[in-house]
């Protein structure tokens, strides 16, 4: 079923049956769900056309002019398909209207602030932030969809296949912002891959400290206001609004046994960008999570295996093209500059996910 009419009709038999597709809990039905309206419909208009097609090539060769009322006919068809093409669109209006929010739809209010998560102290408005991601254009590069084929081809990075957009994601969106372009990664989940609204009005104002290839604009000129309202519009992004209002996120760990180094690590874990392509709790995203990591054996892109110690972490973390995991891109930007200490601390974060981690079986 891949020849365009067949990809249409779907939407035709939702607007001929307010509520069928729904009914079968998904926004769009198959062609073979159409109902009899529409094909009669179809026939009748096509019957129309080719009828005046054949009267028409049959006067022509007569002497007598072709009468008007030929034509009065031919415009009725027309008005009549017109009317028809409207309704198509009125129905679908009202049947996405009616369409209940997902659980975790995005929900959020002008006026109402988010604090970070991450522990910054930064806030920011994600109502407002939206409407500054309108204006600056970033779904000139981005969109908030997700695709099915988006899971398989890294598009949305860390996304199951739960994620994929629903209609009612949509709901509470004054309007939506699905975006044409994948210039850059779909952002519909990055507030639950990076919960930090630091990182990203770091990010935000410099791309390229981050990602030394990236494409994307620095947003520098920004004021502080805006950087702040982005950012937390991107955190509002993929997390259920309910939890991030109670702050479950940023409480999601206690701290309090934490040594200082390990402390300053998961700063650095922040602040130097590994966030944006690794996680800490298991999920995927564009490199392996950290979750676990430290003691366990990792298979390399060439085959080879080797255990997961100190040594192997410096160089990982100095020079990742000299080992590359297997199953993942080598797109790791060398740290090559970060002090020895940094390092050291860099290090002690990633051990303390590791070896102290019971669930280390279960991640990826
Ligand atoms: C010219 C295209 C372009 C525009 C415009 C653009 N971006 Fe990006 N964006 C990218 C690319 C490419 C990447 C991937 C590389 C990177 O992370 O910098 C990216 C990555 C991101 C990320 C993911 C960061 C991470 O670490 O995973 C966020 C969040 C983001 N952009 C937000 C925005 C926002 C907000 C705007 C508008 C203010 C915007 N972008 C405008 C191209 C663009
Ligand atoms: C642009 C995305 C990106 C950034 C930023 C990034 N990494 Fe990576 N990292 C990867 C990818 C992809 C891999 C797997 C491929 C490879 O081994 O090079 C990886 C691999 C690793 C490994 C080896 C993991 C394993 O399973 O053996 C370590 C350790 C690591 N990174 C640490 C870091 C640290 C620490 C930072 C921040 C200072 C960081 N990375 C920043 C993408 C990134």
């Amino acid at each position: 079923m891949s020849a365009w009419p067949a990809r249409l009709a779907p939407g035709v038999a939702v607007a001929l049956v307010p509520g069928a597709a729904a009914a079968a809990g998904r926004p769009w039905g198959h062609f073979a769900e159409a109902p009899w309206g529409y094909w009669l419909i179809a026939a009748v208009v096509l019957a129309g056309f080719l009828a005046f097609t054949f009267w028409a090539l049959r006067r022509r060769h007569e002497e007598r002019p072709v009468p008007t009322a030929g034509y009065h006919a031919l415009g009725a068809l027309v008005l009549a398909l017109a009317v028809f093409t409207l309704v198509l669109y009125l129905v679908v209006a009202e049947e996405i209207s009616a369409t209940p929010a997902t659980e975790d739809a995005w929900d959020w209010r002008p006026g109402e602030t988010l604090a970070d998560p991450g522990g910054s102290g930064l806030s920011g408005e994600p109502y407002r932030g939206y409407r500054v991601y309108l204006a600056q254009g970033c779904t000139y590069c981005h969109t908030l969809y997700v695709r099915p084929q988006d899971i398989a081809g890294g598009w949305t990075p860390g996304a199951r296949a739960a994620d994929v957009s629903e209609a009612g994601d949509f709901k509470h969106f004054p309007f939506t912002l699905l975006g044409t372009q994948r210039n850059g990664p779909d952002l519909t989940i990055v507030g639950r891959r990076i919960a930090d609204l630091r990182y990203h009005v770091d990010h935000l104002k410099a791309p390229r400290r981050f990602k030394p290839r990236s494409v994307m604009p620095s947003y520098d000129y920004l004021p502080e206001r805006d950087l702040g309202d982005l950012a937390a519009f991107l955190v509002s992004l993929g997390n259920p609004p309910e939890r991030l209002r109670a702050g479950a996120l940023g409480a999601a760990r206690p701290r309090a046994e934490e040594s200082p180094l390990v402390a300053m690590g998961r700063r650095l874990y922040k602040g130097e960008g590994c966030v944006s392509c690794h996680t800490t709790d298991g999920s995927p995203s564009a490199g392996p999570t950290f979750k676990g990591l430290f003691g366990s054996e990792e298979t390399l892109a060439d085959g080879g295996k080797v255990t997961v110690d100190v040594a192997y972490l410096r160089e990982s973390i100095t020079h990742p093209e000299a080992k590359v995991v297997k199953g993942f891109q080598p797109i790791m930007p060398p740290f090559d500059r970060l002090s020895d200490e940094q390092l050291e601390a860099l290090v002690a974060f990633l051990e303390s996910l590791g070896a102290a981690s019971e669930e280390a079986q279960g991640r990826r």
